[in-house]
């Protein structure tokens, strides 16, 4: 039997300290694979262990099934976990390892069949007589799956079990996780701080930052129509682009958005997720344009829906399938304070650390633990990192990263006209809720 997990605003703090998980409510249905994603220390990890029942719930509801579970033993709630650093015992061997827990649970009972038959199913017959210094990583983790499969539970937790392996064999494992919960049918709760492990793993994948939920939906709502700006920046690489743009609306005059000295002219008569921008007039917004939203027009005109922007090629970055190409646009990008700063190019040079002394990296630490603790996300530049001009041979650093294909041919300093697709642009207002496209709209990203 697969089990239905529900949240209703759980709160935890350790030791009458602040909240490191704070009113989460989430509902997880049966058969269900769920990510918890976000930045280390955002509660990930105690959010699973308050389900599994290692961590008591300060405030809230945890139901299983319906059932006020709070209180119930770890061992009632039949549920499985399995941890980053595997945790076997390592005077075990794995058929030992596999078996202890069914042992433990009915102390008579032969778990040969059952040990058996998992390490089928995982492919590891032939690791069962070894222990776990005779393992590799990849095989260790196998066993630690099949100590918590074997069990038949109602559900799994996993907390970052790929951490600790390399990526190629992390993407291996990736996909026979997903292979095999979807086979067993079993409600999973899989935490990790890595986005992309995330959105290939998750039907839905829930963004927690400093114990706030941010945002639950399926990867592509995430990616599509992230509700703020941390969740835009979190999802997806490259990162988004985020610029700092001002909106003009004049009565007589077309709708731009400023960025620095150039702008986006929104194309009359204003679509509905344009017209959510009046109410910004005069105000600062921020500019969320995915790589795959600007496009270079070197040998083509603009299409319905783009709009011009100029870019001065700072840098590529060559990845054989496609090209990351860096442009400066002379707009000033704005910075998610608890991420780290957008790309390098936007980070303080070294001489501008020096001058602005020893206190900044204190200051932008104490400032992303003030941001933690309230409802939003401001995405003022603290002025000490201000990237305006610290022109190398007269030039800013780059701001909009573009996606294009490797034949590009394009030299460093070069200027280029670039077509940005209004259908794809977001904006955030000052406290970094989405306001573009409009909260309520885009039907067709139901699935
Ligand atoms: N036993 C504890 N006592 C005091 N503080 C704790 C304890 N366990 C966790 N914390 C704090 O609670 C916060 C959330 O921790 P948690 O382990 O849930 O984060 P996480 O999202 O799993 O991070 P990571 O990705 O680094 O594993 C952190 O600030 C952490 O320091
Ligand atoms: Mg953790």
């Amino acid at each position: 039997m697969t089990r239905a997990i529900s949240l209703h605003d759980v709160s935890k703090s350790y030791a009458r300290g602040p909240r490191v998980v704070d009113r989460v409510s989430l509902d997880i249905a049966p058969g269900e694979f769920l990510v918890l994603l976000g930045p280390s220390g955002c509660g990930k990890s105690t959010v699973l262990r308050m389900i599994a029942g290692l961590e008591e719930i300060d405030d809230g509801e945890l139901l299983l099934d319906g059932e006020y579970a709070n209180d119930w033993q770890p061992a009632e709630r039949n549920i499985a976990m399995v941890f980053q650093n595997f945790a076997l015992y390592p005077s075990m061997t794995s058929r030992d390892n596999i078996g202890f827990p069914l042992r433990i649970e009915s102390p008579g009972a032969d778990p040969r069949t059952r040990v058996d038959a998992t390490a089928r199913m995982l492919g590891i017959e032939d690791l069962l007589d070894r222990f776990p210094s005779q393992l590799s990583g990849g095989e260790r983790q196998r066993v630690a799956m099949g100590r918590a499969i074997a069990r038949h539970p109602s559900a799994f937790l996993m907390d970052e079990p790929l951490s600790n392996l390399d990526a190629k064999l992390r993407n291996h494992l990736r996909a026979e996780i997903s292979q095999l919960t979807r086979e067993l049918g079993v409600t999973t709760v899989y935490v990790t701080h890595d986005q992309s492990e995330a959105m290939s793993l998750g039907d839905r994948v829930a963004v927690l930052r400093g114990g706030v939920l941010q945002q639950v939906g399926t990867p592509r709502e995430v990616y599509a129509l992230p509700r703020n700006v941390f969740v835009a920046a979190f999802i997806g690489t490259p990162r988004i682009n985020l610029l700092r743009g001002l909106v003009r609306a004049p009565l007589d005059g077309a709708m731009t958005i400023s960025l620095g000295k150039q702008f986006l002219r929104l194309p009359e008569p204003l679509s509905l997720d344009h017209q959510m921008l009046r109410v910004q007039q005069g105000r600062e917004v921020i500019v969320g344009l995915r790589s795959e939203a600007v496009r270079i027009a070197k040998h083509s005109s603009a299409r319905p829906g783009e709009v011009p922007l100029t870019g001065l090629v700072e840098h590529m970055e060559f990845q054989g399938h496609e090209t990351l190409v860096h442009f400066n646009t002379g707009s000033r990008p704005a910075v998610v304070p608890e991420l780290e700063a957008p790309r390098p190019a936007a980070r303080p040079t070294r001489r501008r650390r020096r001058e602005a002394g020893p206190g900044v990296l204190d200051r932008l630490k104490e400032r992303a633990g003030a941001l933690r603790a309230g409802p939003v996300v401001v995405l003022e530049q603290p002025p000490e990192t201000d990237t305006e001009p610290v022109p190398p041979e007269g030039r800013l650093p780059g701001d909009l990263v573009v996606r294009t294909t490797p034949d590009i041919r394009l030299r460093h300093g070069m200027q280029v006209p670039l077509l940005v697709d209004l259908a794809h642009l977001f904006v955030f207002d000052q406290h970094g809720d989405r306001i573009c496209p409009a909260p309520a709209r885009l039907p067709d990203l139901e699935e």
